[in-house]
């Protein structure tokens, strides 16, 4: 495709190579930049070991590593001056401290699933701070509790939690490689949602390092700050080292099934239905719903196929006569069932099943793809005439995986404050919606096309969705909600999305941010501002 292909980024790629140039110029600085990193870190484990440049040969092996997202590994993608994979807090605190000193930027990432990949690509001359190494897992079971390292996978905390443990789980995510880092400061929601919130709502102690290179825990970070990191984003307020969390208990038999139905099998009425129910299903009961186009019967027909995947904190038995109460048009029966343990259930919904428990740490276990994803909520069921709309988006798409993913709140969301935590979207809020295109073709046009294709869709529910604002759940990070550009963005402008992902918690995160990061050095294309720039 040649340089045509990075047309899109031109302005980026340019301001890039103007500032990275004056900066490698001054290859004195860089020296000093690296000489500061040793004179500040702790030299029992010296933290050249972990500090990769691009003249290191695994310096591009590093980078790569936890890209989940293949549009952001292209050769127009901006790439950080130097990699530091920490060892030990005193190696965050020198890269904090010296990153401020030599005007550097810090991405923090701990799994780089961010979809947009803030974790790893700034438009400023950066470094990253990678996580990966620092993922002990400490897990408590007579206190119920566990301290687990930034740098973990859900899949490592899991896997720690069911090996001490067969009656306690964790509320967070689906996708085994997704980071804590990230995850637990952006709110996390999986099957346990309905029944104990969100991985946020479970966290009852932190470890950070602040703009200072200072490390706080809950005590000395105080609330403010400890509020703002649950729900809130991380990547505003410092460098996360570690959380303390709160376990759950779960039944020693958990029952999952898995029931897709097509348009000739009643789809179209069957989520009409689920719509109305699932947010009141009995709490212990989670059923969620991913809708795509697939091939029909006959050749070169399309049909739609929606599946219905569930856990359920019970028995079959258990499970047949709620079913049988609130949702039978789904016609699910006995055979559909699968008696589990609730670490097995974890496997399962991560397309597992059958495996040895020890897949849930290998990080690099999910097939990459190029993707983007956009989020809703849902305040009353999507209409038939609705539905519609979607089936003809569904099949305009051509050479891509679209699909919606409708997940249902109610339970234990409904009983937390929409202000306990940044994360807000909770009683009303019924059902999140994720729209999702991937595909595997290289090439800005092939991306343009798809992505174009999502925002389409995106128009098309807007009369269907939450509106005042139109809500957005912030790990599932869509640009297209507006940016900063380069920090110095006004109240006003950061709004346009700061309310979409955290309505009336908004304020209370931006004079957080004020008080705990005066000069903004934490910032990305969508941290919090400051309230000085309130009237810009
Ligand atoms: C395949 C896939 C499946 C997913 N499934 C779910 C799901 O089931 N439920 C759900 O709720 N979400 C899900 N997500 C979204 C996921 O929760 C977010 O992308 C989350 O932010 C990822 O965390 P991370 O540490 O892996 O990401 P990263 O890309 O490392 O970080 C994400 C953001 O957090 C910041 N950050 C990371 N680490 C730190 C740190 N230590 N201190 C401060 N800031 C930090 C980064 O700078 C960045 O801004 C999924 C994403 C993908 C790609
Ligand atoms: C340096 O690290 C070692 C272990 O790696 C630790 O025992 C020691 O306390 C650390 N010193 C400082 C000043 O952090
Ligand atoms: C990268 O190269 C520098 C200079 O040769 C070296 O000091 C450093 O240890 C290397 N980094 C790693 C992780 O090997
Ligand atoms: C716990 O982990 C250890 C070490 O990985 C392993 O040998 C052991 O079998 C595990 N125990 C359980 C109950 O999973
Ligand atoms: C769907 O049908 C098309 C041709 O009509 C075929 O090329 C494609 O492989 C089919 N897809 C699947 C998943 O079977
Ligand atoms: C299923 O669970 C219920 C409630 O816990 C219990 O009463 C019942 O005996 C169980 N049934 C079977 C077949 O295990
Ligand atoms: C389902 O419910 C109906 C009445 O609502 C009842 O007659 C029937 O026995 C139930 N079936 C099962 C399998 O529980
Ligand atoms: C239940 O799980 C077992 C083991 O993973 C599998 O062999 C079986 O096919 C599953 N049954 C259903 C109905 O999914
Ligand atoms: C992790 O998963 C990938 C993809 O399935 C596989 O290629 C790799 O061998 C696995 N790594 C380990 C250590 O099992
Ligand atoms: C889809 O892919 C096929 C095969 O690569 C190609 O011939 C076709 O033009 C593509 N369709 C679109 C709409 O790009
Ligand atoms: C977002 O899109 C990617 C790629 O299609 C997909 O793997 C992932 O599951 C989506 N996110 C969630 C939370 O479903
Ligand atoms: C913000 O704008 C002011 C004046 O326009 C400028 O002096 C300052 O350097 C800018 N800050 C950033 C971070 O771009
Ligand atoms: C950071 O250090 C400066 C200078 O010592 C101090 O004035 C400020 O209060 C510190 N900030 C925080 C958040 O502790």
């Amino acid at each position: 495709m040649g340089s045509s292909s990075c047309a899109e980024t031109y302005i980026l790629v340019f301001t890039l190579l103007f500032s990275s140039v004056s900066w490698a110029a001054s290859s004195s600085v860089h020296q000093n930049f690296l000489q500061c990193l040793t004179l500040n870190s702790n030299s029992s484990t010296p933290i050249t070991k972990v500090v990769y440049t691009p003249h290191n040969s695994s310096y591009e092996t590093v980078l790569d590593f936890s890209i989940q997202n293949l549009r952001f590994t292209s050769s127009c993608t901006p790439r950080p001056q130097v990699i530091v994979t920490p060892l030990l807090v005193s190696h965050i605190q020198a890269a904090v401290i010296c990153s401020k000193k030599y005007g550097l930027q810090i991405r923090a990432r701990s799994g780089g699933h961010d979809y947009e990949g803030l974790s790893y690509v700034s438009e400023v001359p950066f470094i990253i701070v990678d996580l990966l190494e620092l993922r002990s897992i400490n897990v408590d079971v007579e206190d119920g509790s566990a301290w687990v390292e930034a740098g973990a996978t859900l899949g490592e905390v899991y896997y720690s939690i069911a090996n001490k443990t067969a009656t306690h789980g964790f509320p967070a995510g689906i996708c085994p490689t997704v980071g804590v880092g990230g995850h637990l400061s952006g709110g996390g929601y999986g099957t346990l949602l309905r029944k104990y919130g969100l991985a946020a709502d479970n966290i009852i102690d932190a470890y950070i390092v602040d703009s200072n290179g200072t490390l706080l825990n809950r005590e000395s970070m105080g609330e403010d700050l400890f509020w703002a990191i649950r729900g809130g984003g991380g990547a505003s307020f410092g460098i996360i080292v570690s959380w303390k969390i709160k376990l759950v208990p779960v039944p020693s038999t958990v029952t999952v099934f898995t029931v897709t139905r097509t348009l000739e099998q009643d789809a179209e009425k069957i989520l009409l239905k689920w719509q109305q129910v699932a947010d009141k299903l009995h709490e212990d009961l989670f059923i969620r719903v991913y809708v795509q186009a697939v091939n029909g019967s006959q050749e070169g027909e399309r049909t739609i196929s929606s599946t219905y995947e569930s856990l359920f904190l019970g028995n079959t038995s258990g499970l047949l006569s709620l079913m049988n109460e609130s949702f039978p048009e789904l016609g699910l029966a006995a055979d559909d069932c699968n008696e589990t343990s609730w670490i097995e259930s974890v496997l399962y919904f991560a397309g597992f099943s059958g495996q040895p428990l020890d897949v849930l740490l290998n990080r690099s276990q999910t097939s990459k793809n190029y993707f983007k994803n956009k989020s809703d909520f849902l305040k009353e069921p999507i209409p038939e005439t609705g539905l519609h709309g979607i089936w003809k988006l569904f099949y305009e798409l051509k050479n891509a995986t679209g699909m919606i993913i409708i997940s249902p709140y109610g339970g234990r969301m409904n009983e937390i404050p929409e202000t306990e935590t940044p994360f807000p979207h909770r009683k009303g809020s019924l059902y999140s919606i994720q729209y999702v295109v991937n595909w595997l073709e290289e090439g800005e046009e092939v991306s343009k096309r798809h992505i174009d294709w999502t925002r389409k869709l995106y128009k098309y529910m807007a009369p269907y969705v939450s509106k005042s604002p139109r809500a957005a759940y912030l790990n599932y990070r869509d640009l297209d909600l507006g940016r900063n550009k380069n920090g110095n963005t006004s109240y006003a402008q950061a709004s346009i999305w700061g309310l979409k992902y955290y309505k009336i918690n908004f304020n209370r995160l931006v004079q957080v941010k004020t008080k705990v990061d005066p000069s903004n050095f934490f910032r990305n294309e969508q941290s919090i501002p400051l309230s000085s720039w309130w009237k810009k």
